[in-house]
């Protein structure tokens, strides 16, 4: 299915579909297998560090062949994009979604560069996000001034034709010193005000009964990445001070599990929305 009439099916079930960041070969079986175990979907997403770590080649077609080993529905997307010609190479390399973040250009910059993705992606039909607001980066300060406006977004998302949207409601990139407290209100007024699929950044660190509120008041895509990395390095580094193993595809599989485990609670907790 594509991922443009998942969302929309989703959406109308108030269920969230995951998005997960996977950086190597062991974050990206970790989160398979507890996509398998639970038989939900999931996007897998690279941003431009992971890709250039990976290499765009390697890093695509891990992902896509991932998905077909571990018989999981899902979809690879550029997450956070920052510039025209990253997207480009992103659709010829086969990428099924993807992410161009004008959140720090003024908004009729941010409408222009989305644009010219939207025009771009519709020839390979691929599925475009856009983010308007701004959801502070990993160890950013973040405050409401960022937020994003329900009539702004509306105008955006009518002149860029995007299919999601990233919106700055509360969240931030990275863990919290302070446990944030989502906006609902406003997402709410931001999703009666548009059609496009709504999208929650920084979900790591988020209460769960807060991502799931959002999820009901009009989320749908919710992206973890932190938690993924923190779960994995603390496993790992406890695993290599207790043990002098010297084979790493025995020491990493331990971390993996870790991963899965994290992951499976993660895909139930979207997948199972109460009434807000
Ligand atoms: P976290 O790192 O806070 O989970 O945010 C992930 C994200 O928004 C990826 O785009
Ligand atoms: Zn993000
Ligand atoms: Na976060």
């Amino acid at each position: 299915m594509k991922l443009k009439e998942k969302l929309r099916e989703f959406t109308q079930l108030k269920k969230g579909l995951l998005a997960t960041n996977y950086y190597d070969l062991e974050t990206l079986h970790g989160v398979l297998q507890a996509a398998a175990d639970t038989k939900q979907p999931v996007i897998l997403q690279l941003t431009q560090s992971s890709i250039e770590y990976m290499g765009l080649k390697t890093a695509v077609n891990l992902g896509r062949n991932g998905l077909e080993e571990f018989g999981v529905e899902g979809w690879i997307h550029l997450d956070h994009g920052g510039s025209v010609e990253l997207v480009q190479r992103c659709l010829d390399a086969g990428f099924d979604s993807v992410m161009i973040d004008g959140s720090e250009l003024p908004f009729d910059e941010n409408v222009r560069v989305t644009r010219e993705v939207v025009a771009r992606a519709k020839r390979y039909d691929v599925h475009v996000e856009a983010e308007l607001g701004y959801v502070a980066k990993l160890g950013q300060s973040h405050d409401s001034t960022g937020f994003t406006q329900p009539d702004e977004a509306s105008a955006f998302v009518e002149q860029t034709g995007v299919d999601a949207l990233a919106v700055a409601i509360g969240t931030a990139h990275g863990f919290y010193k302070q446990e944030p407290k989502l906006d609902i209100d406003l997402l709410r007024r931001i999703a009666e005000k548009t059609a496009a699929t709504l999208v929650l950044h920084g979900s790591s660190g988020v209460p769960h009964d807060q991502v799931q509120q959002a999820i009901y008041h009009g989320v749908c895509k919710v992206n973890l990445a932190t938690e993924i990395k923190n779960i994995f390095m603390a496993s790992l580094k406890n695993e290599l001070t207790h043990n002098d193993e010297i084979d790493l595809r025995k020491v990493f599989p331990k971390a993996t599990c870790k991963i899965t485990e994290l992951v499976r609670t993660k895909l139930e907790m979207v997948a199972n929305v109460p009434v807000f």
